[in-house]
């Protein structure tokens, strides 16, 4: 019999301190207004003494459990995704498999990026599926706050701390994952990147003199980058899915920049409700932003048990992933079935909704022809503007 993952739990947990854009005003040269209009940001939490990258990971785990009524003897896997853990050795995800007392998980770190959180997801389907394992918790969790440069304002206004978990379990009724897509553009790996973080460059007095230990972004290279590949996997997930435009329920996107989701949002020519944003509440929490924004979304009804979510990343890599799920945490609970189920069914409706993805992705791959045309005619007005300003 095939096998499904289905998400049955989830839980977050934030750091309670709170950084506003005015709180930056005093620390950096910049302006409440310019980090609003430039980023959608207004505020993002910030971990204190105490709250560290495992401690938020095994908070998300917890809630994950108990709403789903499973103990931590009974889970066979835990995937951590992050770029910032407790120490480069150990392995995060054995902490927090210790600290949430599992008797026989196996665990490991997944680093890629804002993207992980997706990369870990898809990877504990593939356990699922296979029947190698039953339950698995995902987590997507980071505290940048120590890598971010506080004095570069380019990127001390972008992130923030915090982490989120899903429970998958196996399920014999079709749900879970239904397509998605992984990707990685290694060409550009300076793009977004920790120079004296690593093996690269051990950590001396000329990385701390340099400041090479922080994050550094080549901000418009990664902004042009994540505005292509929203667009282009969203469209292949969904066309992957079997499934139209119209039985998309939600999108949750990698919440980096408002600005970015809003022109991917006019690209895709997606109604604005059916897109989650908390950008403004939590900053960047990179691997954390996609399951902080699937556990707000839930917090505030906008999933329904039956419906359809997009959910799609990039990041640090350069790396992009997206998947479509079937949402349906109940257990034993038939959803409105799959049109895979009914091969009759399929066969009548597959090359109608073929024609209509395939009409949807012409409109948005001129949509965004004709956006990069008027972005690239504007860029030399805009530093025009700024240079006779700035005289
Ligand atoms: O999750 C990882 C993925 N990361 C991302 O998705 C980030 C993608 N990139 C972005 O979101 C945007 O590129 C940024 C928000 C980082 C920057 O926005 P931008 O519109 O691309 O600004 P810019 O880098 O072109 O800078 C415009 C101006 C510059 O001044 P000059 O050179 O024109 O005089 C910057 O120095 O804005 C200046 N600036 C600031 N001004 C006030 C940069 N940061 C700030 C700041 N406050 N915090």
């Amino acid at each position: 019999m095939k096998r499904y993952g289905r998400i049955t739990g989830w839980g977050k947990s934030v750091p309670q301190r709170i950084l506003t854009n005015h709180d930056l005003e005093q620390m950096v040269d910049t302006t409440d207004e310019w980090i609003v209009t430039r980023t959608g940001i207004r505020e993002r939490r910030i971990a204190g003494a105490g709250e560290t990258t495992s401690s938020m990971a095994v908070e998300s785990c917890r809630q994950a459990m108990e709403r789903a009524g499973v103990g931590p003897e009974e889970i066979d896997l835990i995937i951590v995704a992050t770029s910032s853990p407790d120490y480069f050795c150990p392995p995060v995800s054995s902490m927090v498999e210790d600290q949430l007392g599992t008797i026989k998980a196996g665990a490991f770190t997944l680093v890629a990026g804002c993207t992980g959180f997706v990369y870990a997801l898809v990877t504990a389907s593939q356990f699922i599926e296979t029947g190698l394992y039953d339950k698995v918790l995902v987590v997507g969790v980071e505290k940048l706050s120590p890598a971010v440069d506080w004095t570069d304002r380019n990127t001390c206004v972008l992130f923030g701390d915090g982490g989120a978990a899903v429970l998958m379990e196996a399920s014999d009724q079709p749900t879970g994952l239904l397509s998605c897509e992984l990707g990685s553009n290694g060409r550009d790996w300076d793009a977004l990147i920790a120079p004296g973080y690593g093996t690269a460059k051990p950590f001396s007095e000329e990385v701390l003199r340099n400041r090479d230990h922080f994050l550094r972004m080549d901000g418009r290279r990664v902004f042009k980058f994540a505005t292509r590949k929203m667009t282009d996997s969203v469209i292949n997930v969904v066309q992957a899915s079997g499934l139209s435009w119209d039985d998309i329920d939600l999108v949750i996107p990698h919440q980096a920049n408002a600005r970015i989701i809003e022109l991917a949002v006019r690209r895709l020519g997606i109604e604005e409700d059916k897109v989650m944003v908390n950008v403004d509440r939590y900053g960047n929490t990179s691997a954390a932003s996609i399951p902080l924004a699937l556990c707000d979304a839930l917090e505030q009804g906008r999933l329904q048990s039956g419906s359809h979510v997009v959910l799609v990343g990039f990041g640090a890599g350069l790396t992009w992933a997206a998947a479509v799920l079937h949402w349906q945490p109940e257990r034993g609970i038939e959803g409105p079935i799959l049109v895979e189920n009914w091969p009759l069914l399929s066969n009548l409706f597959q090359p109608v909704t073929r024609v209509r993805n395939a009409v949807w992705s012409t409109q948005v791959n001129a949509r965004a022809r004709l956006q990069d045309l008027a972005m690239a005619a504007m860029t030399p007005i805009n530093q025009w503007q700024r240079r006779t300003r700035d005289q």
